[in-house]
């Protein structure tokens, strides 16, 4: 394909997937935080399946190290042709009967909406330029059934959902803006927020009765990368789990 594609989060899970995916004839960004060790082995692998890999950190919780991403991704490249809003997480499970938590409410946002946002709007410059741009957020079944513990999490990617559909319409005809939804996907966010009974309740749940792959939800991103009259939509990809 010959472009260039920057993923945030991509040391671990469905970014790394996709990393690993997309990597063919094609250069990827590869964006990590703190799993340095396994952003270098993902690394390897784009540069194995005959990809160009660079390696960016950056915490997304916090405007500056945003910018700082930016400013880094300038320097390297005068154009961008996709960018996956991958990073992100639960950061805690929190019933809202514990009471209000303003630190856990700023967190949730900051880290899987605002930095989607801010990269979004601070990347435009180099998106213009790319060609056929897309912007693909990573969003969440949580924003179909909301997710019980984790509701503010499932309103923050909500948020990023209805953003995506805004940015698809400012943006248009030039960028072309989409999301994925995933459901329950084997990767280490499971391992960080959900007890093993918490995961074998939700494949009880799903009509197909097993979780997803980071793999399955990386076709899904290609797919997006590669269909140029796709844009404003967001595919759910969670085993009939949420069905319309
Ligand atoms: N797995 C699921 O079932 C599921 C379901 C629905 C939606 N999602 C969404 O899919 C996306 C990828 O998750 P995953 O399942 O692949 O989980 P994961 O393996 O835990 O990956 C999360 C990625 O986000 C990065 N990240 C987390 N906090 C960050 C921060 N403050 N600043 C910068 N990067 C940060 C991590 O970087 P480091 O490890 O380098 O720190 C890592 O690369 C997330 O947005 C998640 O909300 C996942």
């Amino acid at each position: 394909m010959n472009k260039t594609i920057l993923i945030t989060g991509a040391s671990t899970g469905i970014g790394a997937a996709a990393a690993r995916d997309l990597a063919p004839g094609n250069t990827v960004l590869i964006h990590y935080n703190r799993s340095e060790q396994t952003a270098m082995s993902v690394k390897a692998d784009v540069e194995s399946a005959g990809g160009r890999g660079l390696l960016f950190q950056a915490d997304l919780g916090h405007e500056e190290q945003c910018a700082r991403l930016v400013t880094e991704i300038c320097a390297h490249s005068d154009t961008l042709d996709v960018l996956i809003n991958n990073a992100g997480g639960l950061i805690e499970r929190s019933p809202l009967s514990d009471g209000p938590n303003w630190r856990l409410i700023d967190e949730v946002f900051r880290v899987n909406t605002f930095s989607a946002m801010y990269l979004t709007s601070a990347l435009l410059p180099l998106l213009e330029s790319g060609s056929d741009p897309n912007v693909i957020n990573i969003t969440s079944i949580a924003i179909r059934t909301g997710a019980p513990t984790a509701t503010i999490y499932g309103a923050c990617k909500a948020a990023l959902d209805s953003f995506t559909r805004g940015a698809a319409r400012e943006l248009a005809p030039r960028i072309r803006v989409n999301a994925v939804a995933p459901g329950v996907i084997e990767t280490p966010f499971h391992q960080k927020y959900s007890t093993p009974e918490r995961v074998q309740a939700f494949i009880e749940a799903t009509p197909l009765k097993r979780t997803g792959s980071a793999e399955q939800i990386a076709h899904a991103i290609r797919f997006l990368v590669e269909n140029s009259f796709v844009s404003g939509e967001t595919i759910d990809v969670n085993g009939g789990l949420f069905m319309r």
